[in-house]
């Protein structure tokens, strides 16, 4: 790692927490070492086993840890589906804790090279779903008197408005090689009339205000097709939090699936970088997981960082970083590719640069050990978490 005060660094929070993310996420920890950029990384507990151990799947250490570091690199958890007294999922109780109110999950198509996602390419994909992140039937009040269960979906204003603002910034904010940046609402008013119905009215309202995103609406049922049928069609997809949670799943089809789906957990103050895969029990141990969707986050968190660099006080610009001679170069780079989910920075901070730029080396490397088919079962590949993370890295510092 290149030198940097213990201040000026980032502070990432590591939780790998159970199964494979232990595996996928330490290969995601590498990527980012070997960026050279001023890392602090933290490691602590959660999860299931952590749950065994202390009685707690989220020790107050990890919580009082996430709410002081500059970003979280979260791996799996593995969650029972049965009731279990006094165990609460951390992934959900962080998302609620720190107020992590947007997830953000990009497809982009897969490269063609992975022999399991050959047939399913189709070169426009390149799509995002904004899934609301804190309530919805997600908001976790559920009785039952053992003969009737009743959920309670809340949906407010409040969050309704934020998420979609998220959504209609990231179409602006987004580079995709189409012409008309588009939002689609998507809900199921017609039956559930109050509580989608408030979040379809609230979003299409937030709408009028982005009057250069074209915003269109569809119920949750034919945007599932749709995703299956025409997923070109689509570029943001805002929803609430359940819609979101299967929309994500099935749009990560297209992107090779769950092995290479990255999620961002955003708030106003926090940020969160997890797979969407899970512990997957059946691989974990194996070393096979494919550590694509978790150093996909890397990349997301380099972006999220850089982002963030560029209006944070407490960075000064002149950090001493692997910065690219050929910058012009590397930007437009950036520019002319897909997947890349912000735009890079426009004010001239070296370290924001070197944020955008590395996490925009991470995708052509990924992109490049695909390409020379160094892919993990998932994707009809050989090769092992190692064998993948190893190639990435001797790729994306190929590029510098
Ligand atoms: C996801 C997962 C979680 C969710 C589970 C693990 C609680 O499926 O991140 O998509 O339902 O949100
Ligand atoms: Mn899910």
């Amino acid at each position: 790692m290149t030198a940097s005060s213990a201040t000026s660094a980032f502070r990432i929070l590591v939780l790998p927490g159970d199964g494979i993310g232990r595996e996928v996420v330490p290969a995601a920890v590498r990527v980012l070492q070997a960026t050279g950029l001023p890392f602090e990384f933290l490691p602590a507990e959660a999860g299931w086993e952590c749950f065994e151990r202390h009685g707690t799947a989220l020790p107050a250490e990890t919580l009082a840890a996430a709410h002081a570091v500059d970003a979280i690199l979260f791996g799996a958890v593995a969650s029972p589906s049965h009731p279990i007294a006094g165990y609460r999922s951390p992934i959900l109780a962080l998302r609620r804790e720190l107020d992590l109110y947007a997830n953000i999950r990009p497809t982009t198509e897969a490269t063609s090279a992975a022999p399991a996602v050959v047939g399913r390419r189709s070169s426009v994909i390149d799509l995002v779903v904004v899934r609301e992140n804190t309530e919805g039937l997600y908001a976790g009040q559920e009785t039952s008197d053992g003969e009737t269960a009743v959920a309670k979906r809340i949906i407010t204003r409040r969050a309704s408005e934020r998420i979609a603002r998220v959504a209609f910034e990231l179409a602006r904010a987004r580079r995709t090689p189409r012409d008309l940046p588009r939002v689609t609402v998507v809900h199921k008013a017609n039956v559930l009339r109050e509580t989608c119905g408030l979040f379809r009215t609230t979003a299409l309202r937030v709408a009028e205000e982005y009057p250069d995103i074209t915003a269109d609406e569809l119920l949750v049922d034919s945007a599932a097709l749709q995703l299956v049928q025409r997923p070109e069609r689509f570029d943001v997809i805002v929803t609430t939090n359940l819609f979101g949670d299967i929309l994500s799943d099935v749009a990560s089809y297209w992107g090779g699936g769950l092995g290479m789906a990255a999620s961002a957990n955003l708030g106003d103050r926090h940020a969160l970088f997890e797979p969407v895969h899970g512990a997957a029990p059946d691989i974990a141990g194996k070393g096979i997981a494919n550590p694509l969707a978790a150093i996909g986050c890397a990349a997301l968190l380099l972006e999220h960082l850089g982002r963030r660099a560029t209006d944070d006080d407490r960075r000064p610009n002149g950090h001493d970083i692997a910065c690219p001679d050929e910058r012009q170069g590397d930007k437009q780079m950036i520019k002319n590719r897909t997947g890349t989910l912000y735009r890079a920075p426009t004010t001239d901070s070296s370290l924001s640069d070197a944020c955008f730029v590395w996490a925009g080396r991470i995708r052509a490397a990924m992109r490049a050990t695909l390409a020379d088919g160094i892919c993990t079962p998932d994707l009809g590949g050989s090769a092992r978490t190692d064998d993948v993370a190893e190639a990435v890295i001797a790729s994306m510092t190929k590029q510098t």
